[in-house]
């Protein structure tokens, strides 16, 4: 084990683990040290898939956290086990970087910034496509160069005309929250990030599960615990309304395109690849138009668009991560905003049970 080398744990040696080990494994200045799993054997076979003989394996995140020379870890557990983990890994002085969405419930989230803020390390989460080249060019443009004024309205959403993925996903023990946390924490990411994540204050939604347990449009419909299409009407902070939409299954194409509504212009960035599925997840957008006055004619400008490799955005998430942690930097996509997107998520399981607006949890810590 070289000591010059940023010494990675993984924990949860699942699926999205692979595209967390892909990126470690192309940096020269890393090295994965060890990994866990709860299935006993799962972080063994795991390591060695990808050569890394010499690290250890433990059947436990406790054991692999009594370990004191691990710099950071990457958490991929199913949504369920993310604070414990995360909690686990930072009291024992581990760097953070968590799997979406950050938790299940608004406490958990808190927790984990709790936990952040004792040790003294950074928890990053792993929104990937805030790395995509469309995603940061619309940031820029409102935020920065304020092409919109104010904005005072957003629709965000999509998602897939019929695309429930099973596994750990549909179980509420395991996954917690269906499409929602899945695939509508990334839509809630792109809007809020783009218009420089305000608080949010109330929140009135539903959540169905007409497909999940349909067994005509799903296999496994015994087993789907979780909501398959939630729709929601957020009040941020400034007199900004979000207006949500977000499905795993509908009778639809698109569930609508993001627009962003300013003073000034309005920005509409259509979805891509609408159909089976679509969504926010990997950072691709359709086209991209400002709607503005010019000379007091309604008009109508295409943003020209980059496209980029879909592989490259993980990369650069893993790797803002890493040179964060060797920089002794700040976490890349902070706790502080994304408690926020989870407070939206809390706020819409609440909304659509009790059956009317809520407010929105512990204003006064997120
Ligand atoms: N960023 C992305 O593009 C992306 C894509 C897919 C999934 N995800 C997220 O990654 C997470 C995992 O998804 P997945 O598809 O890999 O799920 P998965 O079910 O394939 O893998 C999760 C693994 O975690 C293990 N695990 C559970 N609890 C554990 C614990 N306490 N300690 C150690 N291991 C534990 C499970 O045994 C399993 O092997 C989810 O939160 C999901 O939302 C992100």
């Amino acid at each position: 084990m070289s000591k010059d080398k940023l010494r990675i744990g993984i924990i949860g040696c699942g699926g999205i683990a692979h595209a967390h080990a892909n990126a470690y494994k192309s940096f020269d200045d890393v090295e994965v040290v060890a990994g866990a799993d709860i299935v006993p054997g799962k972080a063994r076979k795991f390591l060695d898939r990808f050569d890394w003989t010499d690290a250890d394996a433990y059947d436990s995140t406790e054991e692999l956290c009594e370990r004191d020379d691990i710099d950071a870890v990457s958490i991929c557990t199913y949504n369920s086990q993310h604070a414990v983990c995360a909690v686990a890994a930072l009291n024992a002085g581990m760097h953070v970087l968590l799997e979406k969405p950050m938790s299940v419930t608004i406490e958990q989230g808190l927790e984990i910034m709790a936990a952040e803020k004792a040790s003294g390390k950074i928890v990053s989460i792993g929104f990937q496509p805030r790395y995509g080249a469309n995603y940061q060019m619309v940031r820029n443009l409102i935020v920065d160069e304020k092409a919109l004024g104010d904005v005072y309205y957003v629709q965000t959403g999509g998602g897939r005309r019929r695309g429930i993925p099973g596994g750990t996903f549909i179980s509420k023990e395991k996954a917690g929250v269906g499409a929602l946390a899945d695939i509508g924490c990334y839509a809630l990411d792109f809007a809020l990030n783009s218009i420089g994540y305000p608080k949010p204050l109330t929140v009135s939604a539903v959540k169905y599960d007409h497909f999940g347990k349909n067994p005509k449009y799903f296999g496994d419909y015994k087993n789907f615990e979780v909501d398959d299409f939630s729709a929601a009407f957020i009040r941020l902070e400034g007199g900004i309304t979000l207006d949500f939409r977000m499905s795993w299954a509908m009778h639809m194409d698109t569930a609508g395109d993001f627009l962003f509504l300013g003073k000034d212009a309005g920005l509409k960035v259509k979805q891509p690849n609408i159909g089976a599925w679509s969504g926010a997840w990997d950072g691709t957008v359709g086209d991209i138009t400002l709607f503005h006055d010019l000379y007091g004619k309604l008009t109508q400008t295409p943003v020209p668009i980059e496209t980029q490799e879909k592989g490259n955005l993980f990369q650069s998430k893993v790797r803002a991560f890493v040179d964060a942690v060797l920089t002794k930097g700040e976490a890349p996509i902070p706790t502080s905003q994304i408690i926020r997107n989870q407070a939206i998520i809390d706020g819409i399981i609440r909304s659509s049970e009790c059956g009317h607006e809520v407010e929105v949890k512990y204003l006064d810590k997120i």
